[in-house]
């Protein structure tokens, strides 16, 4: 029996306290990673960082604010004294936010763009800083279904959001990809977490359905006839981030269930 190939590899996943993230964090420790599990809430960021080590893997929690130029640095820094190599990086913390498009305000507009687009972009730089040292890494961006099909008219900003995460991937893949860096980035579909919920009760909100109804009425939409959890969309970035995907970047990769087929 042989190592697997990514045993010891460091990887950094945001917002990892909950949903997509801590499956993501999860699955790239059960992979052999040591996992940096960050997210702007502490408790939510120790108690996955504690599940993976209570597990036998190995987990650092990490309190970061995404947008704080402080925070990143803190992060990055903390990352390379500690461990001297970063492997992965996985762009997933995001907020949600609902209101109909021409309701939308500025500060709406600020807030979501903020985490989900401003902050991703220099988390890629930040990374890529370190990587471009070892000329190796990889960066896994999550993005959206709403990034290619702007989903719903209920949160334009994020849709918005969402396709500048896709362009943000495409960018740091083409200025990176001679040195041996592959930046890719996963668009899930509807996948059921703590942001699905607050999607469904504020649609409700503004369309007066039942939530549940909310719901029955989004996943009628998906081909593969079942909800996404959280796993699905995890076994992809490990798909990503390790051996079989070295010749993929710059990409976009569908984890809808059928519902997005370009
Ligand atoms: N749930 C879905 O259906 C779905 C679909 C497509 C894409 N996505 C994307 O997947 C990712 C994860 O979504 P989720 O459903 O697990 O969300 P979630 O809201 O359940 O979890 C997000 C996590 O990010 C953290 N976070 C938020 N802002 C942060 C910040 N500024 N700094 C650090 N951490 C922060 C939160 O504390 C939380 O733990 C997001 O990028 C989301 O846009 C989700």
């Amino acid at each position: 029996m042989t190592m697997k190939p990514v045993a010891g590899q460091v990887a950094v996943v945001t917002g990892a306290g909950q949903g997509i993230g801590r499956a993501i964090a999860l699955r790239l420790a059960q992979d052999g990673r040591r996992v940096v599990v960050v997210d702007n809430r502490p408790d939510p960021a120790q108690a996955v960082a504690t599940e993976i080590t209570q597990a036998g893997g190995e987990a650092l929690a990490f309190t970061a604010d995404v947008t704080s130029a402080a925070d990143r640095q803190r992060l990055f820094d903390t990352v390379w004294s500690t461990y001297g190599q970063l492997d992965v990086l996985v762009n997933n913390a995001a907020i949600q936010r609902i209101a109909l498009p021409l309701d939308v305000t500025e500060e709406h507009y600020d807030t979501v763009m903020n985490v989900n687009a401003r902050a991703v972009f220099f988390c890629c730089q930040a990374a890529l800083r370190l990587m471009l040292r070892q000329k190796s890494g990889r960066i896994i961006n999550i993005a959206s279904a709403a990034g290619k099909s702007s989903s719903t008219i209920y949160h334009p900003v994020y849709n918005v959001s969402k396709t500048a995460v896709i362009s943000i991937t495409k960018t740091f893949a083409h200025a990176v990809a001679s040195e041996g860096i592959l930046v890719n980035a996963i668009c899930p579909g509807i996948v059921i977490t703590p942001m699905q919920d607050l999607l469904d009760n504020e649609i409700s909100r503004i369309t007066g359905k039942e939530p549940a109804q909310v719901r029955r009425e989004r996943l009628e939409k998906v081909p593969l006839g079942r909800a996404e959890q959280p796993e699905d969309v995890a076994g992809v970035v490990s798909f990503l981030a390790g051996p079989d995907a070295s010749y993929m970047t710059g990409q976009a990769i569908n984890v809808t269930g059928g519902m997005i087929t370009y």
